[in-house]
């Protein structure tokens, strides 16, 4: 997907794949700067760590306390901080680094071409996960104004632990754990379950029988079906996968890095050529 965009707007440019460990990040990320990197993409479990390790965070970063890009700038003519990318190869003096996140935008992005719905103020969500995906679609979610978000998590400490962020940072929602009972308008899968064709659905289809949430979002993009969307749309919901998700974090990325819009059609196109790879 990235590769494809960067082929799009004809930059001389790779997006690679390294696996780090996470006590070697902070001298990863520096030796990105150093070796002239343009900017990173962070995922598990390095986007919480790395809100310590960079130079400065952007307001979204901020605000969800973890960063999924890194956008690595320097000072142009006129002594302004530009992506790396704005200054001629081996131009750039003094390097930094911005820690970004795209992901949070990315998901309210995604349920909105998904489902069609704007906002979702005043919706009664039930979250699957407590996990980083799951902490920043409760706080996403919640600053775009539901009314209530129940919580269900394997590890009950962590969900406690989620509510409580949750419930600090925006007091107007409804915050519980367990299962709900009054009428949920949207299930959120936020675990891992369903990445594997042997795992158990993360919600009894039983449940999705007999209260019909008119929404499921499974942020798992590969499979593209999972046990779980088609148990929904078993149920009469309508539901969506996490392919969407990807793909606006990832085109958010390219253009903090590029400074361009991105080639949203050809990411998509990648995207999903790829992912019918694995089916
Ligand atoms: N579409 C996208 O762009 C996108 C982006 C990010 C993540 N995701 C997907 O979102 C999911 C979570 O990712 P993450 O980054 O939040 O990972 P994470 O921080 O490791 O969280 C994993 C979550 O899954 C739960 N879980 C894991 N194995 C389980 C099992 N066997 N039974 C029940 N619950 C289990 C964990 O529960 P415990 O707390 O009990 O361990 C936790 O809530 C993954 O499937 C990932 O592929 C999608």
């Amino acid at each position: 997907m990235q590769n494809a965009g960067m082929a799009a707007l004809q930059l001389n440019w790779r997006y690679l794949a390294f696996d780090v460990h996470p006590d070697r990040l902070r001298a990863a990320i520096e030796g990105a700067r150093d070796m002239g990197f343009i900017g990173l993409n962070l995922t598990v479990p390095h986007k919480v760590l790395a809100v310590d390790m960079v130079d400065l965070l952007d307001e979204q970063a901020g605000a969800w306390r973890a960063v999924n890009t890194i956008v690595f700038e320097t000072r142009d003519a006129d002594g302004n901080w530009v992506p790396l990318a704005g200054v001629a190869a081996g131009q750039a003096g003094e390097v930094r680094s911005r820690g970004c996140n795209t992901d949070a935008d990315a998901i309210a992005r995604s349920l909105q071409e998904e489902f069609g719905r704007e906002s979702w103020r005043g919706a009664a969500v039930l979250l699957l996960g407590a996990g980083g995906a799951a902490r920043t679609a409760a706080l996403r979610l919640a600053r775009g104004g539901i009314a209530s978000l129940a919580i269900v998590n394997r590890t009950a400490a962590r969900a406690a632990e989620l509510a409580r962020e949750v419930r600090r940072e925006h007091p107007g929602v409804a915050v519980t754990e367990g299962y709900p009972s009054h009428p949920v308008d949207l299930v959120l899968n936020a675990t891992s379950l369903g990445l594997k064709a042997d795992d158990p659905p993360p919600l009894d289809p039983a449940w999705l029988k007999a209260r019909r949430p008119q929404f499921v979002y499974d942020m798992i993009y590969r499979p593209a079906e999972t046990g779980l969307l088609r148990a929904a749309r078993d149920a009469g919901c309508r539901a969506a996968g996490g392919a969407g998700m990807l793909l606006y974090q990832g085109a958010r990325a390219l253009e903090l890095w590029t400074g361009r819009p991105a080639p949203l059609a050809r990411m998509r196109q990648a995207l999903e050529e790829n992912l019918k790879s694995y089916v």
